[in-house]
């Protein structure tokens, strides 16, 4: 697991240095206009990334100049291409261990003071074996991180073009929730190109429907697991998974002591004994983003939607479909794309089923089934992969 983390690491901190959009300090006039996040580490403006004590440095950012594959077609249109360079092109890069926009974090699976201890990995257990301490831990955590407001990163509300407002002097950026701000990196990734009032460019999803699917989510998900951790203090706090290949008919986490049971009186909404009831959705409404020509704004659109199971004969996978699927021996084929031939069923289980938080415990086995798929069939960076169900991520 050691290299995946590192290699995933690496892929994403070295290619993606500004790792999320965008850290608040950054977020200014000044900050846009010369296109330089390289943040100041605590109080001496002139420690930017760390670099009086080694921790890293203010460099330019580099990017990929392939040429894209796929159905995306389009040139200098959408913010997301060559990511970041649309807003910044000067970022921290960390040396060693450290990590973060201002060098200010360790690599996940390190921590001390000067990130050169292992962590110990974190128990990442199955949501029914949890205590009544832990499940409550988590279940409060979750909570805490959709009323608090994510310190280090704002949202933009509009896209580059119009980042800095009518008049050039306002920046479009927005507060937002840890939680919210997780579903909106989501919405970000896979959103539409917008090109115009109806004219939304759809053929692109830079997180699903292609090789970047796997790691994308993987580090999507530990950096939720470390905000998780913050806000609880507990720095060895680990998010569930949910194993959901059982073969029933009934969701066994969608209930009030869980992840909320369904509401009597409306199957599509979540029963008002469980918490999650007053959850609002952020991010949900893309093709009025689409028609507005916006960007989610993180406000909220409504209580959560509980998906209603397609067939009335539907059920869960068994093990034996997760098996068939680990027995895959060829996960995906060039263009590796939406217009690939192959690609295994399991993986739009999460969106079926419907509910954000059963989407993120799937997620969690999806991997296991992903690593043990690569593992066959000798993928590099994962061969020396060791894990099992119940401890498979370094992080901590
Ligand atoms: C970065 O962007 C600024 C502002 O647009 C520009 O002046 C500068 O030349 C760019 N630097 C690099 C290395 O691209
Ligand atoms: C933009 O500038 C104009 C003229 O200076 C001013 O009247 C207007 O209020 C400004 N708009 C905003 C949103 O600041
Ligand atoms: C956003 O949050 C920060 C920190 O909590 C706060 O200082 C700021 O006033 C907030 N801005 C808005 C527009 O709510
Ligand atoms: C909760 O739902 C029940 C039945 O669906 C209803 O009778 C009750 O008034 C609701 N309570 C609240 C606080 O909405
Ligand atoms: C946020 O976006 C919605 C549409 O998606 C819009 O109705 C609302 O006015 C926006 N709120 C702000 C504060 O811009
Ligand atoms: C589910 O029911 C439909 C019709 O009611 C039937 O055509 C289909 O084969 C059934 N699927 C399974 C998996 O049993």
């Amino acid at each position: 697991m050691r290299a995946l983390a590192f290699g995933l690491l690496y892929m994403l901190l070295w290619l993606e240095p500004a790792e999320a959009q965008f850290p608040r300090v950054c977020c200014t006039v000044e900050g846009i206009v010369s296109k330089q996040c390289c943040p100041a580490l605590g109080s001496d403006s002139a420690d930017v990334c760390g670099s009086l004590s080694g921790r890293g440095s203010c460099s330019a950012v580099r990017v990929d100049s392939k040429p894209w594959g796929g159905p995306y077609r389009l040139r200098n249109v959408d913010d997301r291409e060559r990511w970041p360079t649309k807003f910044f092109n000067q970022t921290c890069r960390c040396t060693g261990n450290f990590a973060g926009y201002d060098c200010g974090q360790c690599k996940f699976g390190w921590t001390g003071p000067n990130c050169d201890q292992r962590k110990a990995p974190v128990e990442r257990k199955n949501i029914h074996s949890l205590t009544p301490e832990e499940l409550q831990e988590f279940l409060n955590v979750l909570e805490l991180s959709k009323t608090t407001t994510q310190p280090d990163y704002v949202i933009a509300t509009q896209h580059w073009l119009g980042l800095l407002g009518p008049n050039g002097t306002e920046p479009q950026f927005a507060n937002i929730s840890i939680y919210d701000f997780f579903v909106w990196q989501h919405y970000y990734s896979v959103r539409d190109t917008l090109l115009g009032p109806g004219r939304p460019f759809k053929a692109i999803d830079f997180s699903h429907k292609g090789p970047a699917f796997i790691t994308w989510h993987r580090y999507h998900l530990l950096s939720l697991e470390r905000e998780l951790q913050r806000l609880t203090g507990n720095e060895n706090f680990g998010i569930p998974y949910w194993n959901f290949a059982t073969g029933q008919r009934d969701c066994d986490v969608c209930t009030d002591s869980l992840l909320g049971g369904r509401n009597p009186d409306n199957p599509s909404l979540i029963s008002n004994q469980s918490r999650f009831s007053r959850w609002g959705v952020v991010c949900d409404s893309l093709d009025e983003y689409n028609r507005l020509v916006t960007l989610c704004n993180g406000t909220s659109e409504g209580s959560i939607q509980r998906g209603v199971m397609g067939g009335s004969n539907m059920s869960l996978p068994t093990m034996t479909d997760v098996r068939s699927c680990l027995g895959i021996r060829d996960f995906d084929s060039p263009p590796y794309y939406t217009n690939s031939s192959s690609r295994p069923a399991v993986f739009v289980l999460g969106s079926t089923l419907g509910g954000v938080f059963i989407g993120l415990l799937a997620l969690a086995l999806i991997f296991v089934l992903y690593l043990r798929q690569r593992r066959n069939r000798g993928f590099e960076p994962l061969i020396k992969a060791d894990f099992t169900n119940r401890k498979y991520t370094e992080e901590a």
